[in-house]
């Protein structure tokens, strides 16, 4: 137990479960009062359960901590707008928005049906701005009526988002989406000295108990158990807590015992015509093909990579 949240309102959204739920108890150990914002949704998305998110409350209360349960969809702004005034009139403000809820529908891109692409985007991407833009607009409010504000967002992204993950085309857009509007909102809230990161995690739990993924991510017979989700919550903490006041806009990979920042996206090879007019197709031709002959692959083999 520790206390540099102290006196801090945190909400976590699908913290009844996987990385949330360790998000949710990190931060309560270090003093933060904690809303669990938390549909109780199935694998897919589909259904509701209210066990999961009380069960994480009642735990958060058996070692002292503060927490009450909300059970909104995140997909839904008016839900968000519920949630975080259920955070002020319950403990008088709002300090910590952690978004983490969410689910997947993985198919390739030929198999995909419009819906199951608009409800990844919907939980996911819409899910970060619903949260994002109240949490915003609560402290903007407070900032003008000269009150201080503390305010820490945490973005769930993923490195599915960095590798064109084959098989998951809703959620890899959402994902990148999730970065951009981190970065928007660090831009805009850095004059009332909120902070925005995104993480993109690798752990066991629910939406990694299958497949490849789940063999990768099994729990080891002895030593160091690399991908629980127990490790990630403590990167997550820290970026909460004003140790981390001068770190915005920005993306780790978080898993295990490492931390890995990611650059910014930086120019590559540059093509230019070398005559003082506008590109014909025979001049790009001439320019850009020799640099693309002698890849194997089209997209080159560094793109053939698992997802997480
Ligand atoms: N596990 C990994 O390796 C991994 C990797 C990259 C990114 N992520 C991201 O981490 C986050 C957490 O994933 P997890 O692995 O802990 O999954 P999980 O399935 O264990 O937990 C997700 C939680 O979100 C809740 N939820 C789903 N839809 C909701 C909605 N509409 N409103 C409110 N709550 C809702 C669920 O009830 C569930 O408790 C997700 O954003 C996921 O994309 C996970």
């Amino acid at each position: 137990m520790g206390n540099s949240l102290d006196g801090k309102v945190a909400i976590v959204t699908g913290a009844g479960r996987g990385l949330g739920k360790s998000e949710a108890i990190a931060l309560a150990k270090e003093g933060a009062r904690l809303v669990i914002a938390d549909l109780g949704a199935g694998k897919d998305g589909s259904g509701t359960d209210e066990g999961p998110a009380g069960q994480v409350v009642e735990e958060i209360k058996g070692f002292g901590g503060e927490a009450v349960t909300a059970f909104g969809d995140v997909g839904d702004h008016g839900a968000a707008g519920a949630t975080i005034k259920k955070a002020v009139d319950t403990y008088g403000d709002v300090n910590i928005i952690v978004n983490n809820a969410g689910f997947c529908i993985d198919k390739m891109i030929f198999n995909m049906t419009s819906d199951e692409f608009d409800a990844v985007l919907r939980v996911h991407l819409k899910g970060h701005f619903n949260f994002i833009s109240q949490a915003c607009s609560y402290w903007r409010q407070k900032a003008k009526a000269g009150d201080d504000i503390y305010g820490r967002l945490i973005s769930t992204t993923s490195e599915a988002f960095l590798y064109g993950s084959v098989g998951q085309p809703n959620y890899a857009a959402a994902k990148a989406g999730i970065v951009q509007l981190t970065l928007v909102a660090a831009q805009t809230m850095v004059k009332y000295g909120v902070t925005a990161n995104a993480v993109a995690p690798r752990a066991r739990t629910k939406m990694t108990d299958e497949g490849l993924t789940a063999q990768m991510f099994a729990k080891p017979e002895e030593g160091f158990d690399t991908f629980h989700p127990d490790n990630v919550a403590p990167f997550v903490t820290y970026l909460a807590t004003p140790m981390a006041a001068k770190i915005s806009g920005q993306v780790f990979v978080v898993w295990g015992k490492q931390a890995t920042l990611m650059k910014s996206p930086t120019p590559g090879e540059r093509f230019e015509n070398d005559a003082d007019a506008m590109w014909t197709i025979e001049g790009l031709d001439q320019k850009v093909s020799p640099y693309f002959k002698d890849k194997e692959e089209p997209l080159g083999e560094s793109f053939i990579v698992p997802y997480f």
